[in-house]
């Protein structure tokens, strides 16, 4: 199938967790590892996340000069498949381009920098992953980054869409039996599905340390 380079990176702390028990974004990264998020965003033809992450984090998505020279934002790639995206958030703020990617026909008029882009639903209800990387691969999108949240993850992953996977952990605990992780979904159901990875690389960040994985 024709696609991206898909590279998902996120930050975890020491027992998994992603964010608050309450789905609030909490600082997990060390100040090294922003900067190389940061450098690897810059690096991207688009950067994905889905609208719970829009809706708990409200995510400008663009790279910050103070981390990288001459930055240049990619496309930032919104999946809500039924346009709850606020026209007040930071992604359709106009200081670089947005798609919304909902997957009914929408009409909205959001701005020359914004543009909505219809996919096909599948069968759990969300936007088909293979029609959606397609159409982006046709707009001249060759690397994509995905940021999250959980369920994109998780269900990047569960298909297969993904090359690169970098996981930053810090050296803390957050707990609570409900609080997101990076993976949520249904999970796998037996010990033969468990989805494979291969380690790339580690490496001290700060207090905490990267992994680099790939697909296996
Ligand atoms: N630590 C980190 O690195 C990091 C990074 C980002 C986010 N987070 C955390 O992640 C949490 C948000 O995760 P979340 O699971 O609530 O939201 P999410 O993964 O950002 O968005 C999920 C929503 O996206 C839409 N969607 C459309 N197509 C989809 C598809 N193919 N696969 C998955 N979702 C699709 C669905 O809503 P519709 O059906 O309405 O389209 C779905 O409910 C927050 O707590 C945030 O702070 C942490």
């Amino acid at each position: 199938m024709k696609r991206p380079y898909v590279i998902i990176n996120c930050a975890i702390s020491a027992d998994g967790k992603f964010s608050l028990p309450n789905r609030e974004q909490i600082k997990i990264s060390s100040n090294d590892d922003i900067k190389r998020m940061y450098e690897l965003r810059n690096s991207c033809d688009g950067v994905l996340v889905g609208i719970g992450t829009v809706l708990s984090d409200n995510p400008k998505l663009t790279v910050k000069n103070k981390y990288v020279k001459n930055s240049k934002n990619p496309i930032r790639i919104i999946l809500d498949s039924n346009f709850r995206t606020p026209l007040d958030s930071y992604v359709l703020d106009n200081s670089s381009m947005t798609y919304i990617i909902t997957s009914q026909k929408c009409s909205k008029n959001l701005g020359i920098n914004n543009e909505i882009i219809k996919c096909n639903k599948n069968k759990d209800g969300y936007i088909d992953l293979k029609d959606l990387l397609f159409q982006l691969k046709s707009r001249g999108i060759n690397k994509l980054m995905v940021e999250g949240g959980s369920t994109v993850i998780w269900n990047f992953i569960k298909n297969g869409f993904f090359d690169d996977l970098f996981v930053y952990t810090a050296p803390f605990v957050i707990g609570g039996r409900n609080t997101p992780t990076m993976a949520d979904g249904s999970g796998i159901e037996d010990e033969k599905s468990k989805i494979l990875l291969k380690i790339i690389k580690i490496k001290q960040l700060g207090e905490g340390f990267l992994i680099h994985y790939r697909k296996k």
